[in-house]
């Protein structure tokens, strides 16, 4: 298999998490160009990839010498540029979540892709996780009966930065933090919601209420979904206490539990009756095997033309979401899809 010769955009937190796989951990992958418009970002991820070329101008890279792949990890306001150019070069995409801003957005780059024929795949790596694999098959398998009531809720640790205050510009934690959750209800489900509701407020962040009033970093969203499914969304961000991903998907005959707050879900109660454990510190670390296996798969899609596992509809609906509950909070009032 020739090595997919990949450009890294992005070089910061999640950037360089994909860099270090097509690095050196994913077979049949390699980093051939970096970008990203802070020289010391760059310089950083140049020292620990130096036969990659560096480039501050994400087009100059897309155009560099052999590229054959584009991985997309900016803020999320420049996600639908980006992809338009890798489209218009005839790269193939990996963009993280959440896709775009808003659903005309992510049609423009779901044509473009299209036009293009390449292979447009997008961040949700829970959708690799063994649990969640795991609870798939036992939906699939019809023994539990319909999902009556699914939730999930994404906690991140530290608080969002600087760039996620403005919701015009990012649409702030539900889209940030979770849209992971969003787009889990949605695949757990295999429906589409039709009403969403959602009450969001400001607790901890005060410093991003003075810049933008409306920043929350709390929210709860319920979704009512086609197949009659009930969904709720909790989201959090910071924690503070560390990073805390799990699901309930309640079904006719059975409940299926995915996750824990601690790390590799071990507790330990003493003999004098004192109950210990940690905390999972991160999503790097609770979803690491996740992150490598959507590497490995996107390698494969390339290779191969196979249809990503997580598409570009996915990351759509995902973001179709997001908006909704935005709108929600927004109004007051329910949203209808
Ligand atoms: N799948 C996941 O679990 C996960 C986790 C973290 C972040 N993300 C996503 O990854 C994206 C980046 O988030 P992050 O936390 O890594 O942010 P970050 O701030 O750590 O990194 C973003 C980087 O993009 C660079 N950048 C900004 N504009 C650019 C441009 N025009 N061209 C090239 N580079 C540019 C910045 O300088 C910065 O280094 C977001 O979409 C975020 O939602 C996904």
């Amino acid at each position: 298999m020739p090595e997919l010769r990949i450009c890294i955009v992005g070089c910061g937190r999640a950037g360089m998490i994909h860099a270090r796989h097509f690095h050196s951990v994913v077979p049949g992958a390699g980093v051939v160009a970096l970008a990203d418009p802070v020289p010391e970002t760059l310089a950083a991820a140049a020292r620990e990839m130096p036969a990659a070329a560096a480039f501050a101008d994400y087009r100059q890279a897309i155009a560099a010498k052999g590229v054959d792949a584009v991985v997309i990890a900016t803020p999320t306001v420049f996600h639908k540029d980006i992809v338009l150019a890798a489209a218009a070069a005839g790269k193939h995409v990996f963009c993280e979540k959440p896709m775009a801003l808003n659903v005309p957005d992510c049609e423009a780059m779901i044509r473009a892709a299209d036009a293009a024929g390449i292979v447009f795949q997008i961040g949700f790596m829970r959708r690799f996780d063994a649990g969640f694999q795991r609870a798939r098959e036992l939906l699939d398998s019809g023994d539990l009966g319909r999902v009556m009531i699914i939730k999930s809720t994404g906690r991140g640790p530290g608080g969002p930065g600087p760039w996620m205050w403005d919701l015009a510009k990012s649409n702030g934690i539900i889209a940030e933090v979770n849209s992971h959750d969003i787009d889990s209800l949605l695949w757990m489900t295999g429906s589409r919601p039709t009403r969403v509701y959602a009450e969001a407020h400001n607790f901890k962040m005060t410093e991003a209420r003075t810049q933008f009033p409306d920043f929350y970093d709390n929210v709860v969203a319920t979704f009512r979904f086609e197949n009659d499914a009930i969904g709720v969304v909790d989201g959090t961000c910071p924690a503070g206490y560390g990073y805390d991903a799990r699901m309930e998907i309640l079904c006719e005959k059975g409940v299926i539990f995915i996750g824990s707050a601690k790390q590799h879900g071990v507790e330990l109660i003493t003999i004098e009756g004192e109950v210990r454990g940690r905390a999972v510190p991160s999503w790097r670390t609770l979803f690491r095997d996740a992150y490598l296996a959507e590497a490995r798969d996107f390698v494969e899609c390339a290779a191969t033309g196979r249809a990503p596992r997580v598409t570009s509809r996915d990351g759509l609906l995902a973001v179709a979401g997001v908006v909704a509950v935005n709108e929600s909070i927004r109004t007051g009032q329910p949203v209808t899809l």
